[in-house]
């Protein structure tokens, strides 16, 4: 077998902190990879002005198996036009539909609720990543008078809608829960009760689609409601599917389960092509360069990445290695352990070597 050819993006602020752990761990697992790095980011856009450089999607999509980015935001471009064209950027253009985020906990002390435990969160948020209100449609009039108006447009396709509904389905047969037992329910989350029209498009579709996987229960509910079911009692989900935006404050809030940000992995799919997978966290520029952001939601989607290239031996020995991180509190401070970036991520490095 050929090294996977890996594009890497570090970004902005812990992102370059966070990504550079995540790559020594992949080398140590004894990952066949190649790593080949790109610097496009906030001090690239203020240098040069390039957010993506001509062609640059385009030679993603050529040249590499997968996409592995850190994190894009930084206060001296208040615009955050950077971010919007290159992290957006790849999941509209590289049309990128379903963003895969998987809640889990590894350890019952990570949990803020009481009597919680690994068994009891297992769950996949599938958030459509190319439309919704991300896709930038609408505009303002009379900016900067009291008559201003400003437009967000909700985009809702048919074809988008059914095709994150169908991949849910797929998602619900194809990935057993970590227990081994099946998936049995995929439930829609949505706001139909205010926004009829795209809700009712949502509603029809999976209605429809739901069907054809008689097994698999399809379950519904309001996104305010989930909200308050997945602190009351996160043991009923199994597969969560939803549009841009709600999917997107969904996952921070499950992240709130796993034991905050640093802990959660995503990967942004088409199935079939070039697919880059991210950790669910931000730059977090206040914490940036200081060596102490939680390195484990990068290590955690580069086990991800690896197994969806094909690679699930590493990626299982590397899981193995963060939960016994956690278990023996090799941690950064964020959840509770003594350790900094570097540290925490040298301690996976030292272990999955001997995994
Ligand atoms: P954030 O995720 O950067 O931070 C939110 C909170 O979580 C902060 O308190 C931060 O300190 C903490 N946190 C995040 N990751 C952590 C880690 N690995 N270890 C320890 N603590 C961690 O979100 P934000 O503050 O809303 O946004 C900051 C910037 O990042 C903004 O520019 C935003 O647009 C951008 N952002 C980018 C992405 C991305 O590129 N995928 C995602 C979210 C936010
Ligand atoms: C995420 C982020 C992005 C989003 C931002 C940076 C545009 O919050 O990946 O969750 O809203 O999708
Ligand atoms: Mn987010």
């Amino acid at each position: 077998m050929s090294a996977k050819r890996i594009a890497v993006l570090p970004g902005d602020g812990i992102g370059r902190e966070v990504i550079p752990q995540a790559l020594r761990v992949m080398e140590a697992v004894g990952a066949l990879v190649q790593f080949t790095e790109f610097d496009w980011g906030a001090d690239r856009y203020l240098a040069d002005g390039v957010t993506v450089p001509p062609d640059g999607f385009a030679m993603l999509d050529r040249e590499f198996d997968a996409i592995f980015v850190g994190a894009f935001g930084d206060p001296r471009v208040v615009t955050n036009v950077h971010a919007k064209e290159i992290l957006l950027g790849m999941r509209f253009k590289m049309d990128l539909y379903a963003n895969v985020r998987p809640v889990r906990l590894l350890d019952s002390s990570l949990c803020p609720m009481k009597g919680i435990e690994p068994k009891d969160i297992d769950f996949v948020v599938l958030r459509e990543n190319t439309e919704g209100v991300y896709t930038d449609a609408g505009g303002v009039f009379k900016q900067g008078t009291e008559d201003e108006i400003a437009i967000q447009e909700d985009i809702n396709t048919y074809k988008g809608v059914a095709r994150i509904i169908r991949y849910a389905f797929e998602y619900a047969e194809r990935n057993p829960r970590l227990d081994g037992g099946p998936r049995k329910s995929v439930l829609l989350s949505d706001k139909s009760n205010a926004m009829t029209h795209a809700g009712g498009l949502w509603q029809r579709v999976f209605q429809e689609i739901s069907r054809g996987y008689p097994q698999i229960a399809p379950k519904h509910m309001y996104v305010d409601a989930l909200c308050m079911q997945i602190v009351r009692d996160p043991r009923q989900f199994d597969v969560i599917v939803t549009n841009n935006m709600f999917g997107d404050i969904i996952t921070d809030l499950a992240a709130g389960l796993q034991g905050g940000l640093g802990m959660a992995a995503s990967g942004n799919i088409h199935p079939g092509r070039t697919s880059m997978f991210e950790p669910v966290h931000g730059s977090a520029p206040p914490i940036a360069g200081k060596n102490v952001a939680n390195p484990f939601g990068a290590i955690l989607t580069a086990a991800m990445m690896l197994r969806h290239l094909g690679l699930s031996v590493e990626a299982g020995r590397i899981e193995a290695a963060v939960l016994e991180a956690v278990r023996q509190k090799k941690t950064t401070q964020d959840i509770g352990g003594p350790l900094g970036t570097r540290e925490a991520g040298e301690w996976v490095v030292a272990r999955v070597q001997r995994i």
